[in-house]
Order: C-alpha cells, then sequence, then structure tokens
C-alpha cells in the first residue's frame, strides 16, 4: 500500500523520472479530485456504452472514443469537460513539467482510461514517437534517445491493489538503451518494480521506460487520467491535439 509523502512537491517528485525513467506523484483524494474526476468519467462511460471496455484491435466508438487493447479510450477529455482543467492540470504539474521537459514543453494529448477484468496482461511495451510498438519489436531496431523528450502522466482514481492491476516498470536512466532487456512476453522481469497507485496517485513515465500492466482480478472498473508531455523541439506524435499542442504550457494551467 503506498504511503503519503505530503511536503513532497510535484516538481521534487517528478524529478527521478531522470534516474529511474519513472516517478510517483502522491496526493489525498480529496485535494486531487478524485470523486469529481470519477464522476464525470462515468457520467462520460455511460454516455458513450460501450458494449466492451476492451478489444485485441482498436476500434474507434462515436466520437473522440475508441475501444482498444489499453481499454475504453476517451481521447480529448477537456472538451468533453472543461471545468476539469483545474484537477488535470493543476499549476504545480505544469511546473514540474516544465523542469523536466523545459520552458516550451507542450501537452500532446489528454484523455481518459477505463479498463476492466476483461483487459488481459498488458505486455512491456514503451511510448517511443508514439509508434506502433510491434513494428519496433519485429525489425528489432532501437533508436538512441540520450534526454527527455516526452513523458506521460497517469492519474489514477481507483485504489490500485494487488487484484486491481498493478503496473510494472522497468527501472531506466535517461540515455540507458531502449531496447527490452528481456522477453516482452514474459510477466515479470528481474529487478522489475511493482506500483500500487492508491487513487489520487500520478504515474509519469518516460516514453522509453519499459513498462507492463497486470490483469484486473476483480469486477468494477479501473479508470485513470492519462496525458503525454513533449519537450518543445521533440517532433510531435501522430495523435497529437493541435488544440493543446499549439497552446503554451502555461497558458493551459488552471489558477
Ligand atoms: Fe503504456
Amino acid at each position: 500500500m503506498t504511503t503519503l509523502q505530503p511536503s513532497t512537491t510535484a516538481t521534487e517528485a517528478l524529478a527521478s523520472v531522470l534516474t529511474d525513467g519513472w516517478a510517483r506523484w502522491v496526493r489525498p483524494p480529496d485535494e486531487v479530485g478524485v470523486a469529481e474526476l470519477r464522476s464525470a468519467i462515468r457520467a462520460l462511460l455511460q454516455r458513450h456504452a460501450p458494449p466492451t471496455l476492451w478489444s485485441r484491435d482498436s476500434v474507434p466508438f462515436g466520437e473522440n472514443a475508441m475501444i482498444t487493447p489499453t481499454g475504453f479510450v476517451i481521447h480529448r477529455l477537456l472538451v468533453e469537460y472543461p471545468d476539469l482543467r483545474p484537477l488535470v492540470l493543476p499549476p504545480q504539474l505544469i511546473e514540474a513539467v516544465q523542469s523536466l521537459l523545459g520552458a516550451d514543453a507542450r501537452l500532446e494529448i489528454l484523455g481518459t482510461v477505463v479498463t476492466d477484468r476483461r483487459r488481459p496482461f498488458f505486455e512491456w511495451h514503451t511510448h517511443i514517437d508514439g509508434t506502433d510498438e510491434s513494428e519496433r519489436y519485429r525489425a528489432g531496431v532501437w533508436p538512441k534517445i540520450d534526454r527527455l523528450r516526452r513523458i506521460f502522466t497517469l492519474l489514477y482514481l481507483d485504489d490500485v491493489d494487488a487484484d486491481g492491476g498493478p503496473v510494472l516498470v522497468m527501472p531506466r536512466r535517461v540515455g540507458d538503451s531502449c531496447r527490452p532487456p528481456y522477453d516482452i512476453h514474459q510477466q515479470r522481469w528481474p529487478n522489475d518494480v511493482e506500483i500500487r497507485p492508491a487513487a489520487g496517485t500520478m504515474i509519469v513515465i518516460d516514453e522509453c521506460t519499459w513498462h507492463a500492466v497486470m490483469p484486473m482480478l476483480r469486477d468494477g472498473e479501473r479508470i485513470f487520467v492519462g496525458a503525454y508531455f513533449a519537450a518543445g523541439d521533440t517532433p510531435p506524435a501522430g495523435w497529437a491535439d493541435p488544440s493543446l499542442s499549439s497552446v503554451p504550457l502555461t497558458s493551459l494551467a488552471a489558477g
């Protein structure tokens, strides 16, 4: 079970992305607005009413949503609910992102992912360039990336316990090889880290960091708000939303 670290600022918490490839920013659920976020997303889910929350191949489903191997993905959460902006882009987060990626960092996309026990073990992968990992894996060619270019953030809205789909991360220092150190189909890797984020926890991962997700072993939904942030000189990923990425990060921050 994660313990709270009340005196840790976002900038302090996120700094370990550089040395470990991932970081955790823990805040109390009330401060994060977990209940408000969760009910907004559940209302969206009811409105979309997908027949399933998981599919081996991605299938578009209505406007701004897809059923995918990741889960039911609702892109552009802020288009649906602009009022959530202060909760998902608090000034402390923007400051921390800029300290990692530079003052001209930009938000590429922000959405939500809902899964349930239908999603099997989510194999080891990275999010390098936002390109299809299976093609890169087949080709066996891995880019040399020696600086932090893009991070993604996952704000968990449920207490993820042993049955709730823990996240596995393979620690990696910025500049280390991007090549997978072990078989991506193997559930546990030697020296991996198992993370069980409590509701309100934000997990932050470098695009090059290998990670996987254990299956959920109980009923119910597992919801997170996800976002990609990139350094200003990083070529935009194909899925970047111009309505976000063309706006300076500081003017997206609330408060
Ligand atoms: Fe991932």
